[in-house]
């Protein structure tokens, strides 16, 4: 179970995204929780302005510490909350995840990881960043999900929850498809094939209708491995690494 709490200016957007599918159904079924809260709420300006100019001049705005601040507080005042009432008081830093291109690349063994912690908090920042000192004082990681700069951290986050949400136990309804897919042991996912037998004058390769188990993954291998040493000659090489022919 994995309970996550998102800061943000965008609360529907991030929950109304989530909330299809997959990780919708995981919630209902009790397997996560999704909560966002919404960082304008906190504000204590009367305009319900939470942004202002940075210091040292420079384009654009930046978010303000003390919205950000207070919305963190409230989610680990429920945090806290909720751990007393189920008697098990617990003194653990959680981990607060600000989403943003100046951290370290997101990637599969980070979601795996990720997937084990009780609550994550994830901070989405918009305008041009946020105040510093708000940062140094509550985030734990800062990660990004590649080196292209979004508009906010609104998808960057729902990236991330996605992620790891599939990897919280009982949220795919078939457990072996978090193993075998794309980046475990460094390799992309073979082809996959179904009905109908022929599509468009081209037929489904015949090893994969003879019923000879062995075969099937012995081919299926080999062509997890043609199409990462193609597509992805950087996760190939590790691949290599780990598996040196004798
Ligand atoms: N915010 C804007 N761009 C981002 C990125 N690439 N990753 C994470 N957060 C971001």
């Amino acid at each position: 179970m994995t309970n996550f709490h998102i800061l943000t200016l965008f609360p529907d957007m991030v929950l109304q995204g989530l909330r299809e599918s997959i990780i919708g159904r995981a919630e209902k079924a009790g397997f996560i929780s999704l909560e966002a809260l919404n960082i304008r709420d906190y504000t204590q300006d009367k305009h319900k302005k939470v942004d202002d100019y940075p210091y040292g001049g420079g384009a654009g705005m930046l978010m303000q510490a003390q919205p950000v601040y207070d919305a963190y507080l409230e989610a680990e005042r429920r945090i806290t909350e909720r751990k007393m009432r189920e008697a098990r008081p617990d003194k653990r830093r959680n981990r607060v995840i600000y989403v943003t291109p100046q951290g370290c690349v997101f990637h599969q063994e980070m979601a795996r990881e990720l997937a084990e912690e009780e609550d994550l908090i994830f901070l989405c920042g918009h305008y041009e960043g946020i105040d510093e000192r708000v940062l140094q004082t509550i985030v734990t990681d800062y990660v990004s999900i590649g080196d292209y700069v979004l508009t906010g951290g609104e998808l960057p986050a729902m990236v991330m929850v996605d992620a790891i949400a599939r990897m919280v136990p009982g949220v795919l309804t078939n457990q072996d498809s978090g193993e075998t897919e794309s980046f475990s042991d460094h390799l992309l996912e073979y082809p996959q094939y179904t009905r109908p037998e022929i599509w468009n004058g081209q037929a489904v390769p015949p090893i994969l209708l003879s019923g000879d188990h062995a075969k099937v993954d012995a081919w299926r291998l080999e062509m997890a491995k043609e199409r990462t040493r193609e597509r992805r000659p950087d996760l190939y090489a590790a691949y290599e690494r780990e598996h040196p022919v004798k």
